[in-house]
């Protein structure tokens, strides 16, 4: 499954690089995330009391670079009203409090565009990944999983030799085998 799952994603990025000039804007953006959930952020979670969970985007300095110049952005989860959000990174989770760095918040026009794929299948036509940051110059996607009575999220890395769901969880690392793929179409 990971191969699979390594040669869709593959097959996504080469055909979004040899098009060259996207022909569209994405429907997706970030607005600056200040402690209030903004009516047009994408639900992606649950807690396990069933409350939902957003998606943030935090940058931290690359521990790769010496010269700490490299930025990697990443996604992390927004529990609903938290100021304080986290992400799986570097084998362990990072913090990142809105009230004193940049903390953004995935928002779409149409929320009846985005699917969750399995992939065990072949993407659908006109359908993309969304790409929720970079690491490591590669893009990063969205995964969930079902895990103890709440729906987690988390971010896909996927280079040449290996692709997977990494979740923080109980401040700790994860990595559900079984998950699906935020994906939207036009
Ligand atoms: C940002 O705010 C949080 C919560 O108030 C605090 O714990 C943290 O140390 C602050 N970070 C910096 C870099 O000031
Ligand atoms: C999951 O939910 C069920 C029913 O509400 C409950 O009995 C169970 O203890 C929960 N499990 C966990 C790990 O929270």
């Amino acid at each position: 499954m990971m191969i699979l799952l390594l040669f869709y994603l593959t097959a996504a990025i080469s055909q979004f690089s040899c098009s060259g000039i996207p022909s569209s804007v994405e429907d997706y953006f970030w607005r600056d995330y200040t402690g209030i959930v903004p009516k047009d952020a994408l639900a992606c979670g649950t807690d396990s009391n069933g409350n939902p969970t957003y998606i943030a985007q935090i940058s931290v300095p690359s521990p790769r670079d010496p010269t700490r110049s490299t930025v990697d952005v990443l996604p992390a989860i927004l529990e609903a009203g938290a100021i304080t959000v986290y992400a799986p990174y570097n084998v362990d989770v990072v913090y990142r409090d809105a009230s004193n760095s940049s903390v953004k918040v995935l928002c779409v026009y149409s929320s009846s565009y985005y699917k969750w794929h399995s992939p065990k299948t072949l993407l659908p036509s006109f359908h993309k990944y969304v790409i929720v940051g970079y690491e490591s110059s590669s893009p990063l996607y969205l995964g969930r999983a079902e895990v103890n009575n709440a729906t987690v999220t988390g971010k896909i890395y996927a280079n040449d030799r290996e692709a997977g769901l990494i979740v923080a969880y109980d401040a700790g690392q994860i990595y559900p085998h079984s998950y699906t793929i935020l994906t939207y179409y036009r």
